[in-house]
């Protein structure tokens, strides 16, 4: 179970605590139908300064640890990278900004694009008390993404939880402007069917512009999963602090958020690792994993106590890791 880091738990309590208890409960139950419903916006979500303290509340936590869960995937199968710059485009209250800072300390300079003004006010206001420089110190452009001509350079570049909004004309738009970049290309949505379906065309159409698939897939060929009948997603478990809880008018004292993503690049990838696609399934002696594997297949492998280390890898191995574990010695 993933904590969010104390400095952005802080602030977020904060920013709730100073709003009403009844205008976060309206706000959360428009957002929470409107995000289910994974169309296009003609107009912001987020409407409001209530709107976007209700976001960061009910969702925040939830996108951040998506976004570090994904991003600590693309930090293990290169464990050299040390990226110093970052682009996160609709970056709303500055979710994949922590994020990245948690995976990558290397970060000096980050950027963010933002269409809602009351979301980059409150970006930066949980920004002020962060132990991380280039949170504090991150640059908010208010604008549109679809405006933007060529995107400035930097090391990584992160989308979460924006395609959904996007008309298919402007995703395909914006996802060309990302096959052009140097450096990582990150790209998160909800774990869904309909998620996995705008993740799975984004990554086909960064392969064709001759990026190379750096996770979850653990090759750049045809993803093998049959579309219409499953589809790819990973789940990350996040801690729910009180003003959490309270805005959602949930008991649980943690959630699960699922995730699709995908991370690539214009480089030629390190060769990588069978990737786990579900809970392993464990049985007395007896581990079971379902695996995309680097020969861009499906593939269910069972691990037996008689395997010794290979099987106590297995027990401690979870959904969305790579198999063979990366050893880290
Ligand atoms: C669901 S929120 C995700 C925010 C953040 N990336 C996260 O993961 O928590 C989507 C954000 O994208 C922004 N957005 C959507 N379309 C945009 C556009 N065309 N230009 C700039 N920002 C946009 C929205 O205003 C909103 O803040």
């Amino acid at each position: 179970m993933a904590d969010l880091p104390r400095d952005l738990r802080d602030a977020l309590d904060a920013a709730a605590s100073g709003a009403s208890g009844a205008a976060l409960s309206t706000s959360f139950k428009r957002l929470s139908t409107r995000y289910r419903e994974e169309v296009a916006a003609t107009a912001p979500i987020l409407k409001s300064s209530t709107d976007v303290v209700t976001y960061s509340a009910y969702r925040m936590p939830a996108t951040f640890g998506a976004v570090r869960a994904a991003l600590e995937q693309a930090a293990a199968s290169r464990p050299g990278f040390e990226p110093s710059s970052q682009l996160d485009l609709g970056g709303g209250t500055g979710a994949a900004i922590w994020a990245a800072s948690a995976v990558w300390p290397s970060l000096k300079t980050v950027t963010v694009v933002e269409q809602v003004t009351e979301a980059i006010a409150l970006g930066k206001q949980l920004a002020k008390g962060a132990e991380s420089a280039a949170i504090r110190d991150a640059a908010w452009q208010a604008g549109r993404i679809d405006d933007l001509g060529t995107l400035a350079a930097a090391d990584v570049v992160t989308v979460s939880y924006v395609l959904s909004e996007l008309s298919a004309t402007q995703q395909e738009k914006l996802v060309g402007q990302l096959a052009a970049q140097r450096g990582l290309v990150a790209i998160i949505e909800p774990g869904t069917p309909t998620g996995y379906e705008r993740i799975v065309t984004a990554r086909d159409q960064l392969i064709a512009a001759g990026h190379s698939i750096v996770a979850p897939c653990p090759h750049s060929l045809d993803c093998p999963i049959p579309r219409g009948r499953d589809w790819c997603h990973f789940a990350s478990r996040v801690n729910r602090s009180a003003a959490h809880r309270q805005t959602k008018g949930a008991e649980l004292s943690f959630e699960d958020e699922k995730f699709a993503y995908v991370i690539s690049t214009p480089a030629i990838p390190e060769p990588a690792e069978n990737r786990v696609l579900r809970h392993p399934q464990q049985r007395k002696g007896l581990v079971s994993l379902r695996l995309c594997t680097n020969e861009g297949s499906l593939e269910d492998t069972i691990v037996s106590k008689r395997q010794g280390p290979l099987y106590r890898s297995a027990r401690d191995t979870e959904w969305g890791d790579p198999w063979p574990p990366i050893s880290t010695s």
